[in-house]
């Protein structure tokens, strides 16, 4: 057995060695071929076969894209389809094409099946979360009755909109007792779903600070294009009317439908139906109360003789000693069910949770990413842009929703687009931990200059040896930098579109750059090591101030890189009760938070300079416990 395998692996790398010859002398083939058949780099749509990018001419396939627009397109890929960094960085300016694959289960509560355009969440626990409305017993059914905006993604949507942060989002008020019946519904997609535009960033915040700004930009041009306006006037909110629009103008280009962040993915489906998605199953949702065997809660009103002042409020003074009674009884079933509603609430958080390593069910294809980064001046700033700036011009806007309709017309294939968030998610594994260490040893004050340098050198040495000829050997690699660049940033497919060529060249415009500032600590401090080394005659070496530039070149780096790695980190390993908790923007179990409001909200601050709200680095493990208890819940 043992042999045979070894045996097994021989033969393999045999093949192995033999596949890596022949293909490396088809290199050379293709190599002259390409030179003679150069690609114009000026040229929009150049297809490059991934064969022909080698270490040696990869700079000749990258066009012109400067850091700030490099990084803001970097963290854009990587932040896709992520709950907490879609939070983190909530302000996305691109549409990415995407594909909901045949069988993949979506669901809905609501009280009726959809026949128009309607939400349906990715999660079960989201829309259970928001379909289940019970009835409040006791004292609290009247505070319930002031209920707050009841609508939501999984659920039917009801016009209506909150501008303050909320702690307790409320149920829409229906008086205690009068719940109607709301189903949830499963749903599965029939084939690939390979027309979805999924908006990145926040994207269902329900918010003016930007986060809508990709929903809002295709809303105006369907407006104008198709000659909608009018649709808006009979009380909709502005994310149905939204919805409404793009699903509208979608039509001819067989548009799915668009895919958005809250707590969870959610799907805004533009036709229910189409033979696209099946219904599986439609199960009236059955309340706690109702499986327990209560009675419907005391209508608490003047006409049923409650002794209730002019604002609503019970006068406990005056309650008979019956109502007294009835009211204790019911007060404690509440506060048993409210440990229900607590565990429900925070399944639904879970589920977002979850999805913080990405929502793998949906898959993306880049080659056809229309982005308004390049186009326009983006902040790489998430937290401090907006899409629609002064920049973006009309002609700007139109241009993209053209970009969108031709992307569509084709459909979406992600099986023949590099996962660039693969690529991208190994480039910060393995650099970030480099540039904090590298950040930690510079910094400290407790220690010479010698012993920094000695220290700080270990890794840039560690680092740039690997990719180092012998002395007086020609690197055949060419430069060393451009050398380790290529290591981390090789296409995995062929760059066929001019979003392939962007991402690619964002990505090689990242990468130089952390290369070059560890390349640039080497070469600042090395002199120091050798110096104590005694290799270094005549040591005029300002020490001190070789590791402060060094220094400051890391910290300006992992500022300007925005990783969200570098900067935000749960407080500690969460326990199975808890989760590490990245507050959201729109509704959540949490609360309503409005990044524009200055009442922030758990895990959040104002932040004066940007004049918005935005999330705290350490992220904290919030328990079960927390959500238990007498807050309100969806
Ligand atoms: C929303 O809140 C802002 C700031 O708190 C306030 O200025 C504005 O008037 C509010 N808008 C509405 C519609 O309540
Ligand atoms: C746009 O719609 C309005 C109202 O439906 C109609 O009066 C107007 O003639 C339309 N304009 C064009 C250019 O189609
Ligand atoms: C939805 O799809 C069905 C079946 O393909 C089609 O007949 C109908 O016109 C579509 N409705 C809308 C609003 O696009
Ligand atoms: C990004 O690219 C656009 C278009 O080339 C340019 O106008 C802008 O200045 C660049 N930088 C930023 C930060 O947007
Ligand atoms: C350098 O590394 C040594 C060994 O790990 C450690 O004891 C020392 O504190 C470090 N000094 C600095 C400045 O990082
Ligand atoms: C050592 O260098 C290699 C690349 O040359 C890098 O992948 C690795 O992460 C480095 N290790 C440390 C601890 O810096
Ligand atoms: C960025 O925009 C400039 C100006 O329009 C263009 O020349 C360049 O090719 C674009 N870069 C990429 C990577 O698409």
């Amino acid at each position: 057995m043992q042999t045979r395998r070894l045996s097994f692996l021989v033969a393999a790398g045999g093949i192995l060695v033999l596949l890596v010859f022949s293909s490396s002398r088809l290199f050379q083939t293709n190599d002259i071929l390409s030179s003679l058949t150069s690609p114009a780099k000026t040229s929009e749509e150049t297809s490059t076969a991934v064969s022909l990018i080698r270490w040696d001419n990869y700079l000749d396939y990258t066009r012109k894209l400067d850091f700030e627009n490099s990084t803001a397109l970097f963290n854009s890929v990587r932040a896709a389809l992520r709950q907490s960094s879609s939070d983190i960085h909530p302000v996305g300016v691109s549409y990415f094409p995407a594909v909901i694959p045949q069988g993949t289960l979506m669901y809905h509560a609501g009280s009726k099946v959809p026949t128009t355009f309607e939400w349906l969440a990715m999660d079960h626990e989201f829309s259970y979360s928001f379909g289940l409305r019970s009835p409040s017993y006791g004292r609290k059914s009247l505070q319930k009755r002031r209920g707050g905006p009841g609508r939501g993604p999984g659920g039917d949507k009801k016009p209506g909109g909150s501008n303050t942060s909320v702690n307790t989002p409320d149920k829409p008020s229906r008086g205690p007792g009068l719940t109607s019946s709301q189903k949830m519904l499963t749903y599965r997609a029939t084939r690939d779903l390979n027309k979805f535009l999924y908006l990145d960033g926040a994207s269902a915040a329900k918010t003016e600070t930007g986060e809508m700004d990709t929903q809002e930009l295709l809303s105006n041009v369907a407006e104008k294009k198709l000659n909608l306006s009018g649709d808006g006037e009979n009380g909709g909110m502005q994310e149905r009317i939204f919805a409404a629009r793009i699903c509208e103008w979608g039509k001819p280009f067989g548009l799915d439908g668009i895919i958005r962040v809250e707590v969870g993915f959610e799907v805004v489906l533009c036709n229910f139906s189409s033979s696209a998605v099946e219904l599986v199953s439609a199960l009236e949702l059955v309340n706690p109360s109702e499986h327990l065997g209560l009675p419907p809660p005391s209508v608490i009103s003047k006409e049923n003789g409650w002794p209730l002042d002019d604002d609503g409020n019970l006068i406990e003074e005056d309650l008979t000693d019956e109502q007294k009674a009835l009211l204790d009884k019911e007060d404690s079933w509440q506060q048993v069910l409210e440990n229900f509603y607590g565990v429900k609430s925070f399944n639904w958080l879970r589920a977002g949770a979850v999805h913080d390593k990405g929502e793998r069910r949906i898959q993306l294809d880049y080659r056809h990413l229309v982005t308004g980064i390049n186009r326009t001046v983006i902040n790489p700033d998430p937290n401090n842009r907006r899409l629609l700036n002064d920049g973006t011009s009309w002609e700007n806007q139109l241009k993209i929703v053209e970009d969108l309709e031709q992307v569509l017309s084709i459909g979406f294939d992600a099986s023949q687009s590099t996962d660039w968030q693969i690529v991208f998610d190994e480039v910060v594994d393995k650099f970030a931990p480099i540039l904090r260490m590298l950040s930690g040893i510079l910094q400290r004050d407790d220690s010479s200059s010698e012993n920094i340098a000695i220290n700080a050198t270990a890794i840039t040495l560690n680092f740039s040896l690997r990719f180092k000829a012998k002395d007086d050997v020609k690197n055949q690699y060419g430069n060393d930098r451009e050398f380790a660049v290529y290591q981390y940033v090789r296409p995995l497919k062929d760059l066929r579109t001019n979003s392939d060529f962007l991402v690619w060249s964002a990505s090689v415009n990242v990468v130089r750059k952390v290369v070059d500032a560890i390349y640039d600590v080497n070469e600042l401090l090395l002199p120091i090591v050798r110096s104590h080394m005694g290799k270094e005659s005549g040591a005029s070496i300002e020490a001190a101030q070789a590791v402060t530039r060094a220094q400051q070149e890391i910290d300006d780096l992992i500022e300007d890189l925005g990783w969200i790695e570098l900067h935000y980190r749960c407080e500690k390993v969460c326990k199975w009760d808890e989760i590490c908790y990245t507050p959201s923007w729109g509704p959540s179990p949490m609360g309503m938070t409005v990044p524009g409001s200055p009442n922030a909200g758990t895990g959040t601050h104002y932040d004066a300079d940007r004049q918005r709200l935005v999330i705290d680095s350490a992220l904290r493990c919030l328990s079960l416990n927390e959500l238990l208890g007498n807050r309100g819940h969806f």
